[in-house]
């Protein structure tokens, strides 16, 4: 905690390295995350306008693999391979970061990388990779960076990742670790940063342990606003700063719901929050909407099936016309029924993914 409150982004400089490492690799694992507070604005270098929170899960995540080789020449030198083929689409996303993360990761120019990745989830399945692809290349980094300099801690390491992912995409600070985490400075979250995500602090009632999160793959295709323009466009949104302080406002009020586990309050919170996001952006200009016709079914049964069962089961969505349905585990086998029944057509192919809240990124010992 002391460490959180006094960590500055000078802190996250490379030391001088003393050694080279030899040819090798790292893997890690990184999962996805799915925001009961949603971030939507940003400013400067990656920062958000205001805090956001989330589940980190499990079953959606990146594997990734770094293998590097010691090289003299003094450029950028890397590739990227999904699924064991050559991605040259992804690698000017991945020389953006490395200059971004250039002055914290300082021997980027002294190896040749091969950056191997693969996904858990369908590759056009409509759920953004960018949150455990970027975080788990950052831990790949934190992880070389460790062995050039054993002495770090791993308070350091996580944050240090955390900062790292955040540079390459915001949402991507809260996979390194779990359930919970909160990224964006807030006078009510002690340790809460701007610069990196942390554990939520509090206590958090049984309820919400092991959280169900079933992902409803409602459309696969690639969005027609990506999450970058769509932040910027909160720049001269007319609603920006009352959503930056409903959503700082959101956060504080979950602490006590959190605590109690009041999930018809926690209810109210999330749903509107995910309808939040998605007014900032059909109220833009230009304006867009990522909901499809079937997005607004599911949520339409879903408040059905509450009403009529009395269950706890609630959506939430991202940038995209998928929705998360959320649901406490002793509800498992009866929500579970009612989407295969009566959600499921919604779905192209019927498909949908079920995860649930988890505690974060894994390195992965793979010679
Ligand atoms: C709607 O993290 O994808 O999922 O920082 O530009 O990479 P960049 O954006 P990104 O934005 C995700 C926004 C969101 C809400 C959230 O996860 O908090």
């Amino acid at each position: 905690m002391y460490l959180c409150l006094t960590m500055t982004e000078k802190e996250f400089l490379s030391k001088p390295y003393k050694n080279k490492l030899a040819k090798a690799h790292v893997t890690w694992q990184s999962p996805s995350n799915i925001a009961l507070v949603k971030y939507w604005g940003k400013y400067g270098e990656q920062l958000p306008k205001n805090t956001s929170i989330s589940f980190t899960l499990s079953n959606c995540h990146t594997k990734t693999s770094l293998f590097y080789e010691p090289k003299t020449s003094t450029d950028f030198e890397f590739e990227v391979f999904l699924d064991g083929k050559r991605e040259a689409g992804f690698e000017p996303k991945i020389l953006k970061f490395f200059q971004r993360i250039e002055n914290y990761i300082s021997f980027l120019r002294d190896y040749n990388f091969r950056i191997e990745t693969t996904n858990s989830f369908p590759h056009s399945s409509g759920i953004a990779s960018s949150a455990s692809g970027m975080s788990a290349l950052a831990l790949c980094l934190m992880e070389m960076e460790q062995q050039l300099n054993p002495s770090i801690a791993s308070d350091y390491f996580n944050q240090k990742a955390s900062f790292l992912a955040r540079l390459g995409s915001g949402s991507a600070c809260r996979s390194v670790e779990g359930p919970l985490i909160v990224w964006g400075k807030h006078a009510a979250i002690p340790g809460s940063s701007n610069l990196f995500g942390t554990k939520y602090p509090f206590e958090v009632h049984p309820n919400f342990d092991n959280y169900q999160d079933t992902i409803l793959l409602v459309d696969k295709g690639e969005k027609q606003v990506s999450s970058t323009v769509g932040h910027d466009l909160m720049h001269e949104h007319p609603f920006a700063e009352e959503r930056f302080a409903q959503a700082n406002s959101n956060m504080e009020k979950l602490i006590p719901v959190l605590r109690e586990g009041n999930l018809d309050a926690f209810i109210k919170i999330v749903e509107s929050e995910a309808l939040s996001l998605h007014a900032m952006m059909m109220t833009s200009m230009p304006y867009f909407i990522l909901m499809k016709p079937n997005t607004l079914e599911i949520i339409n049964r879903i408040w059905k099936y509450r009403n009529e069962t009395g269950s706890k089961v609630c959506f939430t969505l991202d940038a995209g016309a998928n929705v998360h349905v959320l649901y406490p585990e002793n509800e498992k086998e009866d929500v579970k029924k009612f989407i295969e029944n009566h959600l499921a057509h919604f779905c192209q192919n019927k498909q949908f993914i079920c995860d649930v809240s988890g505690n974060g990124a894994q390195s992965v010992i793979d010679n």
